[in-house]
């Protein structure tokens, strides 16, 4: 498939190359590809700048946040939760109308270490998403967990548990196909889009896990 990938960042990037190691067309998209190209440091994360990722990733594009969207069946957003809808604006609505958005974002605020959530308990990121682009099929995945989980949940030495959620069937059924690719084994279907909030919500405990545990490598697993 042709799909997608906006953001440059860490999720963007392991995303986008697993989506290509499987055998799918990817787009990555960005402000503006010339000044991602430029950067030489290093950014706040300590990943390596997007020119030196990308020399070992010929196979993957790189566009504006439009041109990314036009061409693809599928859109992912790994971009940061407070500007995603920023993004999606620019990505256009006319390219995004009809598609599979999956949103993986969190709306975090870093003003404020741990950090806090954007929109909480009576609204979401996906449901803000999903208003704003009504013509979207968003699917909230995959925002629960590492990003290197994300695509190899191998790497734990057991099954864990990612959700999925959002309006439309057959979308949330290519989703799960996707992420049934990347080898995730227990995929749980929340529901509509309004249950975004509960896979948003996990993250003030996903960070303090992190911190208690000292490593991003674990997941929740949903015991029967
Ligand atoms: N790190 C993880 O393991 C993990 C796990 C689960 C969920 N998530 C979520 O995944 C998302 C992506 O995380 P990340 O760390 O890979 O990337 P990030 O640093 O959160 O976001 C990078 C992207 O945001 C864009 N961006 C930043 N400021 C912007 C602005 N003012 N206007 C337009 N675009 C702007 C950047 O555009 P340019 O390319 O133009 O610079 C870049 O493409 C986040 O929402 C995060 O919470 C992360």
């Amino acid at each position: 498939m042709n799909i997608a990938v906006l953001g440059t960042g860490m999720v963007g990037r392991v995303i986008a190359a697993r989506l290509a190691e499987l055998g799918h067309h990817v787009t990555i998209g960005t402000r503006d590809p010339e000044t991602t190209r430029a950067r030489t440091e290093p950014d706040g994360m300590g990943n390596p700048p997007y020119s030196e990722w990308e020399s070992g990733h010929a196979d993957i594009g790189l566009g504006t946040f439009a041109d990314a969207a036009a061409s693809a069946e599928i859109v992912f957003n790994a971009t940061s939760g407070a500007v995603s809808l920023q993004v999606l604006g620019l990505a256009g609505e006319a390219n995004l109308d009809g598609k599979i958005l999956v949103d993986i974002a969190n709306p975090l605020d870093y003003s404020s270490m741990p950090p806090t959530l954007l929109v909480v308990n009576t609204d979401s990121l996906g449901e803000q998403i999903q208003r704003t682009f009504p013509g979207v099929r968003v699917v909230k995945a995959l925002n629960t967990l590492n990003a290197n989980l994300m695509v190899h949940p191998d790497l734990l030495p057991e099954a864990t548990s990612v959700f999925v959620c959002g309006d439309d069937a057959d979308a949330k059924a290519t989703v799960t196909g996707l992420l049934a690719s990347f080898g995730h084994t227990d995929v749980i279907d929340l529901g509509d889009i309004t249950n975004a909030r509960g896979p948003e919500m996990l993250l003030p405990i996903w960070v303090r896990i992190w911190g208690a545990l000292g490593t991003p490598m674990f997941n929740f697993k949903i015991v029967r």
